[in-house]
């Protein structure tokens, strides 16, 4: 049965508008939900984020403290809420690490893996809001601050794009691709789909 459900794509996707919307439907459904987030969903998680999104550091230093923020959230948060009964819903989880450190940044994608295995928990499902880089760039433009990451250029950001493709095409099974160049309403459509099927 489906019950960890996480949302990725790259920044300027919109998956947190459709993620919001898209819990909601499950609730009117008479699920017992809960929504969570990456990098934090616990307090010392948030301020591994606020480090991450705002202190220059390496490489391996991210990753593992991406991890690190993972290994927090899957124990205090996660499984709990799972072992309880309750559905969770995360704005992104590990693939966002093989997408932004590993395709993104170069670090080598068997070393996540290891940091995968590590923390040891998958989704059941994970919807990957895909965007053409430059739709996602004129969304991001509303934003008053950019974080460290959202100041990538461009060709950061297809590299993520690039990554979070080959994550799909390692298990297809877990993944569906969501057409989020779409209008809003188009995209609910693709979710009010996905939700007739869980
Ligand atoms: P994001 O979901 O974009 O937060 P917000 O919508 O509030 O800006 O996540 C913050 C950033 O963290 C995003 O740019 C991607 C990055 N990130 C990684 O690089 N690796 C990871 O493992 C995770 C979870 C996030």
């Amino acid at each position: 049965m489906t019950k960890f459900i996480t949302f990725e794509g790259v920044d300027g996707a919109g998956k947190s508008t459709h993620l919001a919307w898209f819990a909601e439907a499950l609730r009117q459904r008479g699920l017992d939900v809960i929504v969570t987030r990456e990098p934090g969903g616990t307090p010392l998680g948030e301020q591994l984020r606020e480090m991450l999104l705002n202190q220059p550091m390496s490489i391996g230093t991210e990753a593992m403290l991406m991890f690190a923020a993972r290994l927090e959230h899957v124990e205090q948060v996660i499984e709990p809420a799972l072992r309880a009964g309750r559905w969770v819903i995360s704005d992104r989880f590990s693939d966002a690490s093989f997408a932004y450190q590993g395709a993104g940044r170069g670090m080598d994608w068997d070393k996540l893996k290891q940091l995968e295995r590590w923390v040891g928990v998958q989704p059941d499902l994970t919807l990957f809001f895909d965007v053409p880089v430059e739709v996602a760039r004129l969304r991001l433009a509303n934003n008053v601050s950019l974080d460290r990451f959202e100041q990538e250029q461009d060709g950061f950001f297809n590299r993520v794009r690039s990554g979070y493709h080959r994550r799909v095409a390692e298990d297809p099974q877990r993944f569906r691709v969501i057409d989020a160049a779409q209008t809003l309403d188009a995209v609910q459509q693709q979710l009010l789909d996905i939700v007739a099927t869980i």
